[in-house]
């Protein structure tokens, strides 16, 4: 039996870290298996930021957004040398066992570790859903709510003045949030990294919606295809004269990471936690947990690793059913 693990979170924090680290803290203390926290990410690990963990310190944790180990990014954990330093750091301090929470960038650090001979479980901590393998990341549920509850009060303004809104929501590389958060706010179009965007469209839908009487029109553009400001200049440049609404732009930024952790994201984090300390007992090594058809399963790091999460094809079609643009059906990616 392992004697010794640890957690660290990195890159981006999304909220639902805090579960996960609880349910690690307390599942490993369950076995009877020390727990360290690394704080600060790989940076964390590299400057020796640990400090052992206990329950009454992950007391009250999972209704606070944000990691409370915090979190980085470490560019010079790129390079190998750096990563064999880790390597010897993690031995030096008697860690049998690592555990990773953060996106695909964390968890590409996470195998390079894995090669090394570090026995790490991942899990996957980003509120961007652009891990292949698994259906839900840790935070996307969170950050779909502060979406909409923005974007709804941003109707009520909308509403008010007529007008339309660009509302630029983050992602990376992944419109998941947009097209989710279109779909449950009622929004007219969804602008998405994986189709492509037809500008000309989107001026006719304006036209229809201002002769149809609509007081409101909301477009929501994932950070993956432009920013918001650039995508607004093309759409008035293709609508030269043709747009009767006035256009207004909001860029949601990082509130969209703060909310408090749902219900779904704490469960999620907790069953995901216990997971990952289940696995390393059981001699589990270079996998991350993910949600499988709604159970909680483990995928190989080179699998989830070497895919793009693809949008879900239901999801795109609700979308079209409900009259939502979401552009050309030819796939980009
Ligand atoms: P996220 O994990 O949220 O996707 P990043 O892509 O910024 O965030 O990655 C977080 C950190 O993971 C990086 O700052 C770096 O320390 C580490 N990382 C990212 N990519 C690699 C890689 N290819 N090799 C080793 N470490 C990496
Ligand atoms: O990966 C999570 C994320 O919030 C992305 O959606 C966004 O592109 C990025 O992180 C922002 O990073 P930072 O917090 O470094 O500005
Ligand atoms: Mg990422």
């Amino acid at each position: 039996m392992m004697k010794r693990i640890a957690v660290l979170t990195s890159g981006g924090d999304s909220p639902g870290m805090n579960p996960a680290i609880r349910a690690v803290t307390r599942t490993a203390i369950n076995f009877g298996i020390e727990v360290f926290g690394i704080r600060n990410g790989y940076a964390g690990l590299l400057a020796e930021e640990l400090e052992p963990l206990d329950n009454l310190m992950v007391s009250g944790i999972n209704r606070v957004a944000g990691t409370m180990l915090q979190t980085s990014r470490c560019k010079e954990f790129h390079e190998l040398e750096v990563q064999k330093r880790a390597l010897s750091l993690l031995e030096k301090h008697r860690i049998e066992g690592l555990v990773v929470i953060g996106g695909d960038g964390s968890l590409t650090g996470a195998r390079a570790l894995h090669r090394l001979g570090v026995p790490v479980v991942g899990m996957p901590g980003t509120i961007d859903n652009d891990i292949a393998g698994t259906e839900m990341g840790i935070g996307v549920d969170t950050a779909l709510n502060t979406i909409i509850s923005m974007v709804d009060m941003i109707k009520a303004t909308a509403s008010s003045h007529s007008r339309c809104f660009i509302v630029e929501v983050m992602g990376r590389g992944s419109g998941y949030l947009a097209l989710m958060s279109a779909i449950s706010t009622g929004s007219q179009v969804a602008v998405i990294p994986e189709y492509r965007l037809n500008y000309e469209r989107i001026v006719e839908l304006l036209d229809v919606r201002f002769r149809t009487k609509h007081t409101n029109c909301v477009i929501i553009v994932a950070e993956g295809v432009c920013p918001g400001h650039e995508f607004m200049q093309r759409l008035m440049d293709t609508g030269k004269g043709r747009i009767q609404q006035d256009v207004r732009l909001t860029v949601l930024g990082h509130v969209q990471r703060g909310g408090i952790p749902s219900h779904f994201d704490r469960y999620l984090g907790s069953r995901m936690g216990e997971m990952a300390v289940l696995a390393l007992t059981q001699g589990e090594r270079g996998v991350m947990v993910a949600q499988v058809n709604g159970r909680m399963q483990l995928r190989d790091f080179d699998d989830i690793l070497s895919r793009r999460k693809t949008i879900p094809a239901d999801s795109i079609r609700l979308a079209r059913n409900l009259g939502i643009e979401v552009g050309d059906a030819v796939e980009v990616a």
